[in-house]
């Protein structure tokens, strides 16, 4: 590894893969084996793959880009995403430049806190079930310890409980419980799951009820990471508009996402492009995130933008991001994939935290980019080109050819995939003759 790497690397997109897997690897440090499996393109053995699902047949791939240029709580990162989408990491190294001469993105988070839910049903006296829960509440979370195992002692376990009569429900009255359970450098799935289906028994014999559901909750809303920037807005230009104009444009559309759910819906998407291609990247669970992120963006009973955008009296434009994240850097696919670990390691993250804070910064930096291509040239002309390519590799294109192929379509303004087949055929035909 270099000594004190810099995440700014330019030209990186104009070099081959191989050249650029090259470069990356000297600054995140790879070793031999780990470039070999980048570089193989087979980064999952199928024998592997078939220990870790049922049924499985094969291995489906992903590329895996790197977003270079970032820099998070004064750390240098480049950062690894799996996306199927052009642009987005383009999208992102870009933002990331743009952020880097203003120190970067700040980011933080809560305590890794899962929530664990256990539903009790058939109560005979709801209030005097829930008083006799909560005195038993020591006991329950020594139970719970007892059933977390390993976490305990690398500083996690159980740390609180929370009782919710709900009198009315399509099925008659419930108690719910919740167990707070800090899950430490683990994601926590697993481990909520066991500890809720073992305490459910002293919750009934507790309660006189019968549980039902015990199983976490992705709202974890106890486990939030934040990041924010800043920058003045006579940094920005493009299109023809001036920093101040730009950034205005961009607030407006902020806006929007604040208070209309059609537009908050595709903003948040944004933001999730980038959250979950490193999520993916770094083999962790994306639907739970997801699922997470948008009942946390509906919290107050109207859908709306989990980042926000202003300018200051001052000009400088800020932003600020907060969402649940709820991610693991041990157990799941996280060492399991090869290629998740070679992730984890160019990310050169310490703890489930730091993986957190760096996707809140991931997440408002392509919001940022959204945004900004919205607010200027709209986003299709960049997209365009990128979205050439892939109709030229649709359209059977030799590896070498699909530069020339989607150059073509862009110039003649049809970028169709009749028209990359057209110009495929009429390829063959020359090389043929
Ligand atoms: C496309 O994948 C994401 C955007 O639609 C996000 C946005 O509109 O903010 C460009």
């Amino acid at each position: 590894m270099i000594a004190n790497p810099s995440s700014r690397l330019p030209g990186l997109h104009r070099l081959d893969p191989a050249e650029r897997l090259e470069r990356v690897a000297e600054v995140a440090g790879l070793s031999d084996a780990e470039r070999g499996l980048l570089a193989e393109g087979a980064g999952l053995d199928p024998l592997l793959a078939g220990q870790m699902i049922e049924n499985s047949i094969g291995v489906f791939g992903l590329p895996l880009g790197i977003a270079p240029n970032f820099i998070v709580n004064g750390r240098e990162l480049l950062v690894p995403l799996a996306i199927e989408e052009p642009s987005v990491v383009a999208a992102l190294g870009n933002a990331a430049r743009i952020f880097r001469d203003a120190g970067g993105f700040r980011a933080d988070s809560d305590e890794p806190v899962m929530i664990g839910q256990l539903q009790l049903l058939d109560v005979a006296d709801l209030e005097t079930a829930r008083t006799g829960i909560l005195r038993a509440r020591d006991e329950i979370l020594a139970r719970a310890d007892a059933l977390a195992g390993s976490i305990v002692a690398r500083g996690g376990g159980a740390r609180d409980l929370d009782l919710r009569v709900i009198p009315q429900s399509p099925v008659g009255p419930m108690l719910l419980v919740h167990i707070f359970i800090d899950c430490r450098d683990a994601m926590g799935a697993n481990l909520v799951n066991s500890v809720c289906e073992g305490i459910a028994p002293l919750l009934e014999s507790l309660s006189g009820g019968r549980a039902n559901l015990r199983i976490l909750s992705n709202l974890s809303d106890r486990r939030r990471a934040r990041a924010y920037c800043a920058l003045p807005a006579a940094e920005l230009d493009g299109g023809g508009l001036d920093g101040l104009a730009i950034a205005k444009r961009l607030t407006e559309a902020s806006a929007l996402a604040e208070v209309d759910p059609w537009r908050a819906a595709t903003h948040n998407k944004g933001i999730m492009n980038g959250i979950d291609a490193v999520a993916i990247a770094a083999g962790n669970d994306w639907r739970a995130i997801e699922a997470g992120a948008h009942a946390w963006a509906a919290r107050d009973g109207s859908y709306r933008a989990l980042s926000r955008w202003w300018l200051d009296e001052n000009e400088i434009l800020h932003g600020s991001l907060e969402l649940p994240l709820a991610v693991g850097t041990v157990g799941g696919a996280t060492r399991v994939h090869p290629l998740a670990a070679i992730a984890l390691k160019i990310l050169g993250v310490s703890s489930a935290r730091d993986l957190a804070e760096i996707m809140a910064a991931v997440g408002l930096a392509q919001n940022f980019a959204a945004l900004r291509a919205l607010a200027t040239e709209g986003i299709q002309r960049g997209h365009m080109n990128l979205h050439a390519r892939q109709l030229a590799l649709a359209a059977g294109a030799p590896q070498e050819h699909v530069g020339e192929i989607a150059g073509t379509l862009v110039a003649c303004g049809d970028i169709r995939l009749q028209r990359a087949q057209e110009l495929v055929a009429a390829m063959e035909e020359r090389n043929s003759r």
